[in-house]
């Protein structure tokens, strides 16, 4: 199958990401939203990611004018009839992405592919929404979805192997690096990263650490790209809670509900950048958070640094992924400078172990304990 239409539906920071990637790679896009403002919202997205690549020397502006004219927006259902794969990207509700792939169905050829890029949600949930299960798939991307260049292909039991192929195809086209998984909630990179990210949370609202600490920490001693405050806002509070809902429904730990300062904050409306507002105030440009407290950001940075470390090491150890797909996924899709199993490699892991156990033993929170050996 050759893909030469491609749907979004959504047209947020992801959506409109989306788009971005397919048009940047040369595909006929239409972008549809459910209403005139939030397609307005969408091309607007759109022109800002071009216009400032355009500003760096990264594109022409002659280019940035080819990619535009290769997308299409509109409200309507139908436009997407000719696509031969429609990707939604709408926000993460469940009955809401139901009643989409129940009109996608309708509306889309029935030659069509129908992907989500749910971040948690149950994809098959999703496909049986749809006379076309077969044909429902999850390609979940990262924000933002121009840069990050992992892509998760999640597929189900109702799974057509020739269309899972087709979408690795089509994903390599695009220039990223896939990792072909089942459907569990969270995928890979989110069960892993909201994880780490719910419990930096918990440490502040706990009182060990400010927001300032635990950004700087992470990205003073980790290289991380950002911070876990930061990154809240990046990715949006609110898209945070519900994942953790959903992979907390799942787990049913105590260490995957979501934290009280991120619910919080939400209710009132900070849900990060795209509200101006939530652990940071974004209504004029920051700087990157810096503490000198040493002690605190050293602490913390272990504590955030093991956590992970020991989910890694138990995702690999149940066969959901390989080392290397878990290492790529959080390099590529979280930029981070090195995978999880690359660190523990360098730290050697008798120390993970070691200071899994301490960790486990100073917070009394038994899920930080090592597997047994
Ligand atoms: N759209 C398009 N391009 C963007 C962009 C955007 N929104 N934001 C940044 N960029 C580009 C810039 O143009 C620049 O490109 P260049 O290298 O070609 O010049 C490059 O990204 C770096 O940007 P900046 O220099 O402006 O800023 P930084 O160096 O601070 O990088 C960042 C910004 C790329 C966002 C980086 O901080 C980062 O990688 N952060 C981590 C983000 C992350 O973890 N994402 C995954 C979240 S999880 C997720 O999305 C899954 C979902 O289901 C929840």
């Amino acid at each position: 199958m050759s893909f030469s239409q491609i749907g979004v539906v959504g047209l947020g920071i992801m959506g409109a990401g989306i788009v971005e990637v397919f048009a940047r790679a040369g595909y006929q896009v239409v972008g549809v939203a459910e209403s005139a403002p939030a397609v307005e919202a969408g091309k607007s997205n759109l022109s800002k990611s071009l216009s400032r690549a355009v500003a760096k020397g990264k594109l022409s502006q002659a280019e940035s004018d080819e990619i535009t004219a290769r997308v299409s927006f509109g409200e309507p259902f139908e436009l997407l009839a000719n696509c031969d794969l429609v990707i939604e990207a709408a926000p993460e509700i469940l009955p809401l992405k139901i009643e989409i792939f129940s009109k996608l169905d309708a509306a889309v050829k029935s030659s069509g592919i129908l992907a989500t890029n749910t971040s948690s949600l149950s994809v098959t949930d999703i496909a049986n929404a749809t006379s076309r299960p077969a044909q429902v798939i999850g390609m979940h991307f990262f924000n933002p979805a121009p840069v990050q260049k992992f892509v998760e292909v999640i597929s189900t039991a109702h799974s057509d192997q020739q269309v899972v192929a087709q979408i690795v195809e089509l994903g390599n086209s695009l220039g990223k690096h896939l990792a072909q998984i089942s459907d569990q909630p969270g995928f890979i990179v989110n069960k892993l990263l909201l994880r780490y990210l719910n419990h930096a949370v918990q440490v502040l609202d706990a009182g060990q650490a400010s927001k300032e600490q635990m950004d700087a920490a992470m990205r003073e001693l980790s290289g991380y790209p950002m911070g876990p405050c930061e990154l809240l806002d990046l990715i949006g509070i609110d898209t945070c809670v519900e994942i953790l809902k959903t992979i907390h429904a799942d787990t049913k730990l105590e260490i995957d509900e979501p934290a009280a300062g991120m619910v919080k904050l939400v209710a009132a409306g900070h849900k990060g950048r795209k509200s101006g507002a939530g652990f940071y105030d974004y209504s004029e440009k920051l700087d990157a958070p810096t503490d000198s407290n040493e002690n605190v950001k050293s602490q913390v940075h272990n504590d955030l640094l093991i956590a992970y470390l020991g989910d890694c090491i138990a995702m690999e150890a149940t066969g959901y992924a390989s080392k290397a797909d878990i290492d790529s996924g959080m390099k590529l899709g979280c930029g981070l400078p090195k995978g999880p199993f690359e660190v523990i490699e360098s730290m050697g892991i008798e120390n993970v172990r070691v200071a899994q156990a301490e960790l486990a033993q100073r917070t009394g929170i038994s899920a930080y304990q090592p597997l047994p050996l």
